[in-house]
């Protein structure tokens, strides 16, 4: 059994934006795919991060970012690991992250972060 646990969270000057994770917690058995989606709806936000704590670690690594309609992965290492999502236009932001086979070094807690552009 694999637990993945999700969070969000925002950075920079969003006092009262929401940013909705589609799942908090998710027990999956090893070999299956998993999709967490994220969202939110400042449409001037292009940027969407997504990270991964393991329990050995106390650091937040970066999985990798979503800038406008650009993907960005951190480790290309494990192709296993996928971001998907277009955060251009002026709609409501949603990205994904996408493993395509869990197994037990993805048991981790999971985070989205949504940021302006710099
Ligand atoms: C995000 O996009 C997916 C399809 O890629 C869709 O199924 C989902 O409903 C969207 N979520 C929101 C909140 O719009």
């Amino acid at each position: 059994m694999i637990n993945l646990i999700f969070f969000c969270l925002i950075t920079g000057f969003a006092l009262g934006l929401d940013v909705h994770q589609s799942h908090s917690d998710l027990i999956m058995d090893s070999g299956k795919k998993v999709q967490i989606f994220c969202t939110h709806e400042k449409t001037d936000f292009w940027i969407m991060l997504w990270y991964q704590r393991s329990p050995a670690d106390t650091v937040l690594k970066l999985i990798g970012h979503v800038n406008t309609n650009d993907v960005t992965m951190e480790d290309k290492n494990d192709k296993n690991v996928k971001i998907s999502g277009d955060l251009s236009g002026n709609t409501a932001k949603n990205t994904s992250l996408i493993i395509d086979a869990v197994e037990q070094k993805h048991t981790a807690v999971y985070y989205c972060a949504a940021r302006e552009a710099h």
